[in-house]
């Protein structure tokens, strides 16, 4: 028979899990603690926006048309006891307010709500993002709260927002920490498609599989602050980033990928998961070893300050008072509507704070933006953003905004300058059309 599977927490992650697991074949009940999401996930709404991700739900949501019926949601704790052979618990863990340390509590109230209800065999599976040693501490709370016969292992995703539903189906690697054959066993049956087009299986044990998350994110977060730095010293020299990216990408070694400069990493992820680590490093006195990802984190924080410097030069030099500032792009990457720690959105906050007109425009993030900084002005497109604008600032690469046409957008300014704060923008299709074009990182042409 197939595996029943639960699934706890339906944000990006929750929620791409548990339509990738309908999608490989099992039935699948999902759990959140929101009514209002556990309704649009019903109804084949997602709440937020990921490329393929409604598709791929009303594919199995139960009372869609023509659907598979294999998935389900609930806010029932009793239902999702009763029904999981396996439950994957993919609840968020946000920086502490005011900390560097990761914020556990919702992890910790899931396994507090599930344990007593885990009346039947069951594996639970840790996918959170958690500091390291906190596997052990909750298979503790499993052995002495769970009536059944319950097991817990804990498995990392990797996925990024704007290919969550490939990087879920196709992953380039599943990491599993166990303590036993049995979790092992149960966990290669779950991924028995993915592992049989050939994604690696790798098997360790509870603190290996968690350090191995932080310490990919560290890696990426590092890669990018070292081109940024890079970009720091190009400025300084006059030589050009983008050429060097590409130039020391061509050594395998080193790879060309996440080595974009410009105004830095954010999101949910790469920036909370880094202090994290270092908060949870200090604790377990290997503060040393981490010390390095301190200076990551201010090479980046540094971009954003930066970019707030080159659009107070572009519009004289002295104050943003009176100056009207057109930003292109909120959220923290294209292709996702999230504007946690968006680096774009930052800088149209500082300058706004500074006295100047800020109107934002974002193709899918401009709800939440509002949520979140709702003094700043918005516009209904990029043409309306960027009319009567001192200077342009275009800080989240979307396809859309590669697509613009230069010409048309100049008529609409009071003066054509852009800075591209993402290095994504083609600088002789701007300059033909009569903009002072300047990116991060690059000589001034
Ligand atoms: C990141 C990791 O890439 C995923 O592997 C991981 O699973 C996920 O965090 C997580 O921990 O859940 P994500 O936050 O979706 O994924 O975004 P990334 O694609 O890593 O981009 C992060 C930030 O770095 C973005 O703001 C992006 O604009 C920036 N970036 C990326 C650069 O500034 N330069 C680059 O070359 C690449």
């Amino acid at each position: 028979m197939a595996l029943k599977i639960t699934v706890i927490g339906t944000g990006y992650l929750g929620a791409t899990h548990a339509a990738a697991m309908a999608e490989l074949g099992f039935e699948v009940l999902g759990l959140d603690v929101v009514p209002e999401k556990i309704e649009m996930l019903s109804a084949g709404r997602v709440p937020m926006y990921e490329p393929g991700l409604e598709e791929l739900l009303r594919k199995h949501v139960a009372g869609i048309e023509g659907s598979t019926g294999r998935l389900r949601f609930t806010t029932s704790w009793e239902e999702v006891g009763e029904f999981g052979d396996v439950h994957f618990v993919c609840v968020n863990t946000p920086q502490k307010h005011g900390e560097y340390a990761c914020d556990m509590s919702y992890v910790d109230a899931a396994f507090a709500s599930l344990a007593p209800r885990l009346t039947r065999p069951a594996l639970v599976v840790g996918k959170s993002t958690v500091p390291v040693g906190s596997a052990d501490r909750l298979a503790a709370l499993l052995d002495e709260r769970a009536p059944g016969d319950v097991e817990l292992a804990w498995n990392p995703e990797f996925l990024r927002e704007g290919f969550a539903v490939d990087d879920t189906l196709h992953p380039d690697r599943i990491v599993v920490g166990v303590r036993s054959e049995a979790a092992e066993k149960l966990l290669r049956e779950v991924y028995a498609t993915p592992v049989a087009e050939g994604s690696p299986f790798v098997v360790t044990d509870f603190p290996t599989a968690e350090l191995v998350k932080t310490a990919a994110n560290s890696f990426l977060a590092t890669k990018i602050s070292f081109i940024n730095a890079m970009a720091e010293v190009c400025e300084a020299a006059g030589g050009d980033v983008a050429k060097l990216a590409e130039a020391i990408g061509h050594d395998e070694r080193i790879g060309k990928k996440f080595l974009r400069a410009g105004v830095g990493f954010g999101g949910g992820c790469l920036p909370k998961d880094i202090r994290a680590f270092m908060a949870r490093a200090g604790e377990l006195g290997a503060d040393q070893a981490l010390t390095f990802l301190r200076e990551v984190d201010s090479i980046n924080m540094r971009r954003r300050g930066h970019m707030v410097e080159l659009a107070r030069e572009a519009v004289g030099g002295s104050s943003f008072l009176g100056k009207r500032v057109a930003v292109l792009g909120a959220t923290f990457k294209p292709d996702s509507d999230d504007v946690r720690d968006s680096p774009a959105l930052n800088v149209a906050g500082q300058i706004h704070l500074q006295g100047g007109q800020v109107t934002v425009y974002d193709p899918k993030g401009m709800d939440n933006a509002r949520r979140l900084f709702p003094t700043l002005g918005y516009a209904d497109s990029a043409l309306e953003a960027v009319r009567g604008a001192d200077v342009v600032l275009h800080l989240t690469e979307w396809r859309e905004f590669r697509d613009l046409d230069p010409a048309e957008l100049g008529e609409a300014v009071t003066t054509p300058i852009i800075l591209d704060g993402r290095n994504a923008l083609d600088p002789d299709q701007w300059r033909e059309a009569g903009w002072t074009y300047r990116a991060m990182g690059r000589p001034r042409a």
